[in-house]
């Protein structure tokens, strides 16, 4: 390990629908100070299963300094701690107050985000967009679609664009990579619906900067080319460790001058 100040050190775990990820991070420089541990997402993705996996995840990085921060992504909209949507995840994270789940099962404070907000920050504080002012606009494509705006480096939280009505329907069940699975859609055919999924984005708000994330996008020289939009778009860089660093970044961060 590197010499780290105290309020470097930050922890960031990722939820996701099959992997829970976690490390101790540092949140200047964005190293990982420990191994990335994952294990698996219990089935049926309960709160509470949900959890005692993440206190399991926490005990394997070894001792966190008692002030480090803590935060947390999901994949759902999560507007101050409370998780208000299930697309891909159980229904009983629907207006559940998750943010005091977590604090109670790992007796200490933690901040509860949105999975694509913490991946498309830590892209911008330590990626593919690092120190790019203007409107950049992250996409997941997994299992849904992901979505972060960030604009000269503020996040303006919960854009849940993956949801955009395209042709009378949710575009995720189109463009999502796991549309592209369960349809055995060559790329070319996929890359149609990025197509479409990206120039609606590009008319509705003229973002300087497009980063794609996901596994998918270890794969970008199949599609990317394929696109063509007047906005830049690039893949994103920091792969399985995005929504670690966003979260535990996005966990410094909390205000403490506003109501
Ligand atoms: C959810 C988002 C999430 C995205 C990627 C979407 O289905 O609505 O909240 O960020 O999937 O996991």
């Amino acid at each position: 390990m590197t010499e780290n100040t105290p309020d470097e050190i930050a922890v960031g775990i990722d939820i996701g629908g099959t992997g829970i990820k976690g490390a101790i991070v540092n949140v200047t420089t964005g190293e990982l100070l420990t191994d990335r541990k994952k294990l698996p997402t219990p089935e049926g993705g309960k709160p509470d299963d949900i959890a005692a996996t993440v206190a399991e995840l926490v005990d394997t990085l070894g001792e966190i300094p008692a002030h480090a921060s803590v935060g947390i992504c999901f994949p759902a909209v999560v507007r101050h701690g409370v998780t208000m949507s299930a697309a891909n995840v159980s229904k009983k994270w629907i207006g559940f107050e998750a943010e005091k789940l977590f604090e109670k099962t790992l007796s200490r404070d933690i901040t509860f985000v949105n999975d694509a907000d913490a991946a498309g920050f830590g892209e911008v504080r330590y990626g593919a967009a690092k120190g790019k002012g203007g409107l950049i606009l992250m996409t997941t494509l997994g299992t849904g679609i992901g979505s972060a705006i960030i604009y000269d480096g503020v996040l303006v939280p919960n854009a849940e664009l993956g949801h955009l009505e395209i042709d009378g329907v949710d575009y995720e069940t189109k463009a999502a990579y796991s549309a592209k699975e369960r349809e055995d859609l060559s790329w070319k055919k996929w890359a149609e619906r990025l197509q479409k999924y990206y120039t609606t984005l590009e008319k509705l708000f003229s973002p300087d900067l497009f980063l794609v994330g996901g596994g998918v996008s270890k794969s970008y020289e199949e599609f990317l080319p394929l696109l063509s939009l007047d906005t830049p778009i690039i893949p994103a860089e920091l792969r399985n460790n995005a929504g670690i660093l966003g979260a535990a970044c996005l966990s410094t961060m909390r205000t403490t001058f506003l109501e």
